[in-house]
């Protein structure tokens, strides 16, 4: 990649809940076009650091920065909040956010659920949008599913729903958390399918995935997080072929089959 400008990048993170430290002085980056996974078992802070990442929750030290630009905060500690309106809105637009449960609106239609985000919060033209939406519907898959509602569709189809809703904001990157985990292992193909689809586009992600597959086949980094901390990371052949800690060793084996 000769493009280095950083899409997403944090240094030194630190977040609690209450009492529980969640993550303790974390640093990652992905600069533009990379694709970054996260690993770690259950509770390890992968959500939270993603959450983080796009300011769906405070951190109380260390810093955020998007596309080179440091999230301005105001106050410390467990009172520390990012301080500018017009700077959160900026990072949150440009990250899109998949998530394990797909989340979409019920009550609306597909095309609808797709167009909603840009016209309501960018305040883009609605022919404009609909034309995108459409596209990206297409693109992954389910063009002809535009005017049906979330609960008509399998769940690999509401998923792929999901990713062109999160495209439709064109972000500077997507982040995923767990993609796959709600999905059985057909429909889990069709979105693993649409995610390699992506990274070969070369758009920036950070994925969190249980999937060790998909990590290994799409990532330019993979990050290991434990407890809070990074134990190891490195590329997919490194940290796959030849993991250094014990910790990710143990992991590998309890996660991947044989
Ligand atoms: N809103 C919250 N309030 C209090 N504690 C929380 C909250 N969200 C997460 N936690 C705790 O923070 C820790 C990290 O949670 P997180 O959801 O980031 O883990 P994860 O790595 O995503 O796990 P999983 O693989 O199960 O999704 C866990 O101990 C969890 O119980
Ligand atoms: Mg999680």
């Amino acid at each position: 990649m000769t493009d280095t400008t950083s899409v997403i990048e944090i240094r030194d993170l630190h977040k609690s809940y209450g009492k529980l430290e969640v993550l303790k002085g974390v640093d990652i980056i992905a600069k533009r076009g990379d694709v970054v996974s996260l690993i770690g078992s259950s509770g390890s802070g992968k959500s939270t650091l993603l959450r983080c990442a796009n300011l769906l929750e405070d951190s109380q030290q260390g810093d955020v920065l998007f596309c080179d630009e440091p999230v301005s905060w105001k106050g410390s500690g467990q009172n520390r909040r990012p301080a500018d309106k017009a700077q959160i809105t900026r990072i949150r637009t440009n990250l899109s956010m998949v998530f394990q449960q797909f989340n979409l609106w019920a009550h609306m239609t597909i095309l609808e659920n797709v167009m909603e985000a840009p016209v309501t919060v960018l305040g883009r033209d609605k022919a404009e949008v609909e034309t995108a939406a459409r596209a990206y519907l297409d693109k992954v898959g389910i063009g002809d599913k535009c005017d049906v509602y979330p609960a008509m569709l399998s769940g690999g189809q509401q998923q792929r729903a999901a990713i062109a809703r999160a495209l439709c904001m064109e972000p500077k990157a997507l982040l995923f958390d767990e993609p796959t985990s709600a999905l059985d292992p057909e429909l889990e193909q069709e979105v693993v399918k649409v995610i390699k689809d992506l990274a070969a586009e070369g758009r920036t992600m950070i994925i969190v995935t249980h999937d060790m597959r998909l990590a290994a086949d799409v990532s330019d980094h993979v990050v290991f997080l434990h407890q809070g901390r990074i134990e190891e990371e490195g590329t997919p052949s490194n940290l796959f072929g030849a993991p250094k800690t014990e910790r990710l060793q143990q992991f590998l084996s309890a996660t991947q089959p044989g």
